[in-house]
């Protein structure tokens, strides 16, 4: 469905009640419908609160495939819906904005990747799971940031590789692995925002904190890091390590779960480099509100849909993370 379509239909715009508890309701309809609610660490922290399962993107996709609720409402952006409707042909998988895209799949349109593809013939292709699911159709193997460093790994030394769509995801993976990728140019507009003059003001005011990164920030960035990795790698980090004190420099929304998992702490966002703002939010993550989540669960609306013939192609190399992360217990 087009996303006008989804505004003509109306729900976008339906006034709720006020009065109206959304979380017990949204439970409620949750249960009565078997449905499960996975949220991504990005979503506002009342959203992530009231779901069944929270996780990074590759925790999200191996819940996907192991669920057996009826519908699945995935709080997050399109691809993650995407890839959990390809996962589960038979099941209703909602979003509940379907505007809710991401810059760095919106990077690599899948005719332009194809095209650069087909220029680059004997590569095995690796793309990130921040793709649309046209663009996992031209894909070798898929991976996420929680298992991009040991999916490269496992090919073959000699293999030539295409990377795509994050040019410093793909340059981060190539220092740690040794290899020379080939890169896509794409980027998250978010983690691209950090700066390393804003983080290292911090540091001066926080000296004994701990900073974060997550690796699709610049590569300036990344070497500031105490520790590099996936949003579920930052937060299992940041609970587990003795520091007090943590600059996080990656979307502000995993500071929810930090806090709540390690209250005794303090978190401190990386902010971006370009405002006066604290903190660095993707907007896109922040379309699911508890109000469309709601509406979402009411009318099972909107369903996230991928044609056959795209998703026969998408399956494949999505399975093929799921397989060598379950072999390397990812
Ligand atoms: P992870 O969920 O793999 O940490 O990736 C972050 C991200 O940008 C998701 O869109
Ligand atoms: Fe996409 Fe960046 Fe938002 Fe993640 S933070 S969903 S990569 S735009």
């Amino acid at each position: 469905m087009l996303k006008t379509e989804w505004i003509e239909a109306g729900y976008a715009n339906e006034t709720v009640d006020p009065a109206i508890d959304l979380k017990a309701e949204i439970r409620r309809m949750a249960k009565e419908k078997n449905a499960v609610i996975m949220a991504h660490y990005y979503v506002p922290g009342e959203v992530q609160d009231v779901a069944d399962f929270i996780g990074d993107s590759l925790a999200l996709a191996q819940q996907a495939a192991k669920t057996d609720a009826d519908i699945i409402v995935l709080c997050g952006v399109h691809f993650m819906g995407e890839t959990a409707a390809i996962l589960c042909p038979d099941k209703k998988v909602l979003v509940p904005d379907l505007n809710a895209t991401c810059s760095l799949a919106e990077s690599c349109p899948a005719d332009r990747f194809a095209e650069f593809v087909a220029a680059h013939p004997g590569h095995t292709v690796v793309s990130y799971v921040n793709t649309t699911a046209a663009t996992k159709a031209v894909t070798d193997v898929v991976v996420t940031s929680s298992n991009a460093r040991q999916i490269v790994e496992s090919l073959p030394a000699e293999t030539p590789i295409i990377f795509g769509p994050d040019q410093n995801l793909g340059n981060y993976i190539n220092s740690v692995t040794g290899r020379n990728m080939l890169l896509w140019d794409g980027a998250c507009h978010v983690h691209a925002r950090f700066s390393v003059e804003k983080i290292l003001e911090l540091k001066c005011e926080h000296p004994y904190a701990k900073v974060l990164v997550h690796p699709e920030c610049k590569g300036p960035v990344v070497k500031l890091a105490d520790k590099v990795g996936s949003t579920a790698a930052l937060l299992k980090f940041a609970i587990n390590d003795q520091a007090d004190e943590f600059i996080v420099a990656t979307e502000s929304g995993i500071l929810h779960e930090m806090q709540k998992a390690a209250p005794q702490k303090t978190f401190i966002p990386a902010p971006p480099d370009d405002s006066t703002c604290m903190c660095n939010e993707c907007e896109y993550m922040k379309l699911v509100t508890m109000r469309k989540l709601y509406l979402c669960l009411k009318h099972e609306w909107p369903v996230v849909s991928v044609s056959p013939e795209v998703a026969e192609k998408a399956v494949r190399p999505i399975n093929k993370m799921l397989e060598i992360s379950a072999q390397l217990g990812i």
